[in-house]
């Protein structure tokens, strides 16, 4: 470019700069450690027009540019949390967040964009689209959408190829929630099918509707009505069957897989079999899995047990540590939080009957602490590690990289600073979202995210949001994405050819 620099050169140590960059204004971040999934080096950010247009050490500050000091702390890309259910309606209510506050307590605890699962209105893609676009219309920061599929027939078909034009590159596929939105195997293979035509990422949530339904009526049935009643009627093999069931059918249509919220050893061991081997499967962990345990939900106060409902359940702690090395180990790859939040009010629905508490936990707030004090602090993940959970790898499954999950030039300008020292405790008097408790109360952490920037502008710091209701953008996600759809067709070609080979 014209003042000389090697424009998007990789390399350590090296300044990268985009060609045609603004000279005037915009925020330089100075003197931090910027980390990416793949290095971290001391160096500057300089920030203008919503983009990343340069970073280096020692960047000149630019004429009139807001510069914010860094030093000590860690710049890196803000989150993604691909698995959010903002306003979603659900057993009979509404998730109390919507797309304004469960945002706002995003970009407070560092997430810049979501991925939220649309639903469908009465079976019908299209129109719980447009209900979710509606819904979206106040959001303050950038998200997508995943759209779940419920049923299946000719429309349905049609609606997927229509939600790819219009941006959405993965379905969801409930495996339980039996009368509700779960799905037959019948259904989810016809499903597979089309995504891999449509070059999109089907996801499933794997526990067996069936045998849960039978389980908590026997459940309830032997006087158990409380919320330990969850736990117990949804046992974590269940979790494992489906999961290995939903694997296994990708495997025969050959379509790359993504498994949410993993919550169990037996979960996890039927990913891991896959991916060694050497099957296309991603799999998620959510920050309550691996940081919390289920005991709570023997607590004999129901709104404290409560709370902690959600599905697939939160298991024991050996569990939970399993989903830790897993994740420090890169079997699996991303967390999310499964943000589903019902206020103590809307869980009382289900005071005499465990099996109709509203489903869900907060933690599109708490997400980033959770994981930077549970895996960072403890020295099971590096701040690179770390980077590539939270961002990095959902950009990659999204097809959102590189405009999002790194902090290099010409990627949008969402970015935080983290201050590894600092300290502070989580509570639901002081979070941002609406929910009026919090599974993390009371939590202790090292390292805070003190300032954020989404699209450009920084929307917290000093412990305040400046944000603007409307600001928030729909950001497509493009099907065939590279990391995932590249070997599909070989890989078909190949089974074909071996197939032949054996016809004598
Ligand atoms: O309990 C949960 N997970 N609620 C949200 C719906 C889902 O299954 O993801
Ligand atoms: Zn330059
Ligand atoms: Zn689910
Ligand atoms: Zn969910």
């Amino acid at each position: 470019d014209e003042d000389g620099h090697c424009t998007f050169t990789e390399g350590q140590g090296k300044e990268l700069h985009l060609s045609s960059e603004p000279k005037y204004g915009g925020i330089l971040i100075q003197g931090g450690i910027v980390v990416n999934a793949d290095m971290q080096r001391q160096a500057d950010v300089y920030i203008n027009g919503g983009l990343i247009q340069a970073v280096g050490p020692d960047l000149k500050v630019p004429e009139g540019a807001r510069v914010i000091d860094a030093s000590g702390n860690f710049v890196m890309p803000g989150g993604i949390d691909p698995h959010t259910h903002l306003e979603m309606p659900f057993m009979g209510q509404e998730a109390c967040d919507d797309f304004y506050s469960g945002q706002a307590a995003a970009l407070a605890g560092g997430t810049t964009m979501h991925i939220d699962f649309a639903l469908p209105s009465n079976g019908d893609l299209a129109q719980g689209f447009l209900d979710y676009e509606k819904k979206a219309a106040k959001s303050v920061m950038d998200y997508g959408f995943h759209m779940a599929v419920t049923t299946w027939n000719d429309k349905v078909a049609q609606d997927m190829e229509d939600l790819v034009k219009k941006g959405i590159n993965s379905f969801k596929f409930f495996l339980a929630y039996k009368g509700a939105l779960m799905v037959t195997d019948e259904q989810l293979l016809q499903g597979f099918l089309r995504c891999k035509q449509l070059g999109a990422l089907p996801q499933i949530h794997g526990e067996n509707g069936d045998a849960v339904a039978l389980w908590q009526q026997k459940i309830f049935d032997d006087g158990i009505t409380g919320p330990e009643g969850h736990a117990l009627s949804r046992p974590s093999f269940l979790e494992g069957e489906a999961t290995g069931r939903a694997i296994r059918l990708a495997h025969l249509v050959n379509v790359p897989l993504y498994v949410v919220h993993v919550m169990s050893k037996d979960a996890l061991d039927e990913v891991a079999r896959a991916r060694q081997a050497g099957q296309h499967v991603i799999g998620e962990a959510v920050a309550s899995g691996l940081a919390l345990d289920e005991s709570r939900m023997w607590d004999p106060v129901f709104d404290v047990a409560a709370k902690y409902v959600m599905s697939p359940p939160i298991r024991s702690k050996d569990h939970g540590d399993a989903l830790q090395a897993a994740l420090a180990g890169g079997v699996l790859q991303i967390v999310a939080t499964d943000h589903a939040v019902f206020n103590s009010t809307q869980k009382a629905a289900g005071r005499n009957d465990f099996r109709v508490i509203p489903n869900g936990v907060n933690g599109i707030e708490e997400r980033l602490h959770v994981v930077w004090h549970t895996m960072v602090n403890t020295g099971k993940m590096s701040p690179s590690e770390f980077v590539r959970a939270t961002s990095t790898a959902s950009a990659h499954a999204f097809n959102l990289y590189p405009r999002k999950g790194v902090l290099a030039p010409g990627s949008d300008a969402d970015v935080i600073v983290l201050d590894p020292r600092a300290e502070h405790v989580i509570s639901a008097r002081t979070h941002h979202s609406r929910m009026d408790t919090n599974v993390y109360e009371g939590w202790k952490i090292q390292g805070k995210v003190e300032v954020t920037i989404s699209q450009g502008r920084v929307v917290w710091e000093n412990d305040t949001l400046h944000i603007q209701r409307g600001s928030g953008r729909f950001v497509r996600m493009e099907p065939f994405s590279p990391s995932l759809y590249e070997g599909i067709h070989k890989r078909d070609l190949l089974r074909q050819a071996e197939a032949k080979a054996h016809v004598v």
